[in-house]
């Protein structure tokens, strides 16, 4: 069914039905459509567009035919061009003239973008939520591993002992910043763009503050015609998604390479990890691949849009159908990818002995004979100095630089007195790091208690934002 045929004499080519067509992809706005419908009829019955009896119908026949789309009896076909014209279908088969009553005042393009919005906050919602698991794996291993003692790189090379379970816990921070862009990008999304019409806002229904409120919304918008054109809401969404795509990603690298032969730091589960169908041996970290290669088509998905939005003029233009496959293939890739890789971070064990074998190698512990200096009132700079000749003089020796005597430290600098020998350990050297934030256990008992406190707010803000917009339009 199309919804425009009075001034043409012949339907479109067959070629054009199918470019037009977006029913294969915009099916699943389709209990949002039923929504906004339900709040237009609401109004255009306040309105007096409506009679009382013919609005109660029309809701009646869209709350039936709401039922039938989630219970799968009610079905698009090819010749629905879009979601908005097979539920108009489904209501004049029920209703008959009257079925078309209800598009009054309001145009596909504030409907469209009224539903899209609702469905975006519904699924951000849901990603969020997948996201608060996450985190909170991450700081239960976190809590586990607070003790555990690793190397700690920069560029790739050993650079200071940290404690394994402060390098967990990183990634719960960045994922917390991700809840706090959902939070946000809620916060200054709630604006109704039903009742912008065409463009012009509406004669019929006077009053979109209403039906703003009943979907569920804290303000109505304030333009019409920036109502209809505004994709922000799409593209601050696909940033937030693919910015979330590249922690995932790097999350996936590091566990990548911490489950090598070399690092031998990581243990898969066997139920997340994969075979090879030629070589038996082996045990491959597919999930943390995949989180590292979805990044891409996530990144994708918002520049397809930017480029699409580029240079368009305002109002409403074909090309904006474009915006919903890619947000649809964002929402689609996190929510798949984020259950299995919450699997792998609770089921992957770490051998804790290897990473602390590892901790003091590379020289690891020389910025400690630089602290250790500059404690004892020795310009930082000098103590730079002095401690890179000891790892010179170590690798001449071929040792780490906690491996050389005290006549050897001594014989480099009188002022490198036994005294250093107790903080030239991977232990003493972490334990040491109790600044805010630090690695040290006492500062990261306190970021753990932090973390869960932050994460359950989150938890209980996506369950109240979660009820709020379901319990909208009760008929
Ligand atoms: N399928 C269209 C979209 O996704 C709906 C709006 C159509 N509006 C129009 N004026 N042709 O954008």
């Amino acid at each position: 069914m199309v919804l425009w045929g009075g001034r043409f004499n012949q339907g479109p080519a067959e070629s054009v039905a199918s470019l037009s067509r977006s029913i294969h992809f915009d099916w699943v706005l389709a209990p949002y459509d039923i929504r906004v419908n339900l709040a237009h009829v609401k109004g255009l019955q306040a309105s007096g567009v409506l009679s009382a009896a013919d609005a109660s119908k029309i809701m009646i026949a869209l709350v039936a035919v709401g039922e039938e789309i989630a219970a799968g009896t009610f079905l698009p076909t090819q010749e629905d061009e879009d979601v908005h014209s097979a539920i108009e279908r489904a209501l004049v088969a029920r209703l008959g003239e009257l079925g078309g009553a209800f598009r009054a005042g309001r145009s596909r393009n504030d409907l469209v973008v009224t539903d899209f919005k609702l469905y975006l906050i519904d699924h951000m919602i849901a990603i969020g939520s997948e996201l608060t698991l996450l985190i909170e794996e991450f700081t239960i291993k976190a809590d586990e591993y607070k003790s555990a003692i690793a190397p700690g790189f920069t560029h790739l090379q050993h650079a200071q002992p940290i404690n394994f379970g402060h390098e967990l816990a990183k990634h719960s921070q960045a994922l917390l910043r991700d809840l706090s862009r959902i939070q946000d990008w809620i916060s200054r999304n709630s604006i109704s763009p039903l009742g912008a019409g065409a463009l012009a806002g509406s004669g019929l229904q006077p009053h979109p503050e209403q039906s703003a409120a009943d979907l569920g919304f804290a303000a109505t918008h304030g333009n019409s015609i920036d109502a209809v054109s505004d994709r922000d809401f799409v593209t601050e969404a696909l940033f937030v998604m693919a910015n979330i795509g590249v922690h995932l990603s790097r999350i996936g690298e590091e566990y990548t390479l911490w489950s090598t032969t070399e690092f031998g730091w990581a243990k898969l589960d066997d139920a997340f990890s994969t075979g090879s169908s030629i070589m038996p041996q082996k045990k491959n970290p597919d999930i943390a691949e995949l989180a590292r290669g979805k990044s891409g088509r996530l990144i994708g998905n918002l520049t397809s849009v930017l480029a699409m939005l580029k240079g368009l003029p305002f109002a409403y233009n074909r090309d904006l159908q474009e915006d919903k496959e890619p947000t649809f293939d964002s929402i689609a890739t996190l929510l798949t990818l984020l259950p299995a890789l919450t699997g792998m971070v609770e089921t992957t064990y770490f051998d804790t002995e290897k990473m602390a074998a590892g901790a003091v190698k590379g020289h690891s512990l020389a910025t400690e004979i630089a602290d250790f200096l500059a404690k004892s009132g020795v310009p930082f700079a000098t103590g730079h100095e002095i401690s890179g000749r000891c790892v010179q003089q170590a690798e001449k020796l071929g040792k780490d630089v906690h491996e050389l005597s005290d006549a050897e430290l001594s014989a480099i600098d009188p002022r490198l007195t036994s005294d250093l020998r107790g903080t030239l350990s991977a232990i003493g050297a972490v334990a040491s790091r109790t600044s805010l934030g630090g690695t040290s256990t006492a500062s990261l008992i306190k970021q753990i208690h932090d973390l869960n406190k932050r994460n359950q707010g989150f938890i209980s803000y996506f369950d109240k934002q979660r009820s709020h917009f379901l319990e909208m339009i009760q008929v």
